[in-house]
């Protein structure tokens, strides 16, 4: 039987390093959905029409290492506007949720639109600075040399993009744990996030 976390939350609010720490604890498959957006938006930059791009979506594009640049993120996060190309990747990503192993899924609206019926939801959030002070340090400790003003600027541009858009915009299910990890360190929020997964697995029993 399938077991399906669904982790949601806006840009560098540490979604990425809970999901990887959830599915390992727990034997759990995980998608960073996230990166179907950056592939589609990385195919998009390189001149392909947003919805084709999505359709002809292959698991090898995701294996890229371009697809954490800044501009590819944008980009992503303009195409995932489209709502074409996010029903282009609905199937992919409920398929994967019903892995036999258990499935973390780490996106946007995984808890909300592609997995309404997760065993359990997590929504990982921080305020904008913290989440920008966070991406400042790992973009430039990546020797991507981009001044914190403007790394700022890109966390709440899209923010507001992922909000704001009329499709599965960024917003918690009404029955997801929220975990603010402003003042967290890594493993509180790691330990805060197994730990709800544990209590829903126990009390499906
Ligand atoms: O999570 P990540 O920063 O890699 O996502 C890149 C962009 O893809 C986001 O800004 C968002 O616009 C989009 N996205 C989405 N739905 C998801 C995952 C990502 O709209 N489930």
């Amino acid at each position: 039987m399938s077991f399906t976390v669904a982790i949601d939350g806006p840009a560098a609010a540490g979604k990425g390093t809970i999901s990887k720490a959830v599915a390992a604890h727990f034997g759990f498959a995980h998608l960073d959905t996230g990166l179907l957006y950056r592939a589609v938006g990385a195919k998009v930059l390189a001149g392909a029409e947003p919805i084709a791009a999505a359709r002809a979506l292959d698991p090898v594009d995701l294996e890229s290492d371009d697809l954490r640049t800044p501009a590819v993120a944008q980009a992503a996060s303009e195409v995932a506007v489209n709502a074409g190309v996010r029903a282009e990747l609905i199937e992919f990503q409920r398929k994967f949720s019903m892995r036999p192993e258990g499935a973390v899924l780490d996106g946007r609206d995984i808890g909300t639109v592609i997995c309404p019926d997760a065993d359990v939801k997590l929504f990982v959030t921080a305020s904008a600075e913290c989440r920008a002070e966070r991406r400042f340090k790992e973009l430039n400790g990546k020797g991507h040399d981009v001044p914190y003003e403007q790394v700022l600027a890109d966390v709440k541009a899209r923010d507001a993009r992922d909000s704001g858009r009329a499709t599965a915009p960024l917003i918690a299910a009404y029955d997801a744990v929220t975990i603010d990890t402003s003042d967290m360190t890594i493993d509180a929020a790691v330990s805060a996030a197994i730990g709800a997964v544990e209590r829903a697995k126990n009390a499906i029993g």
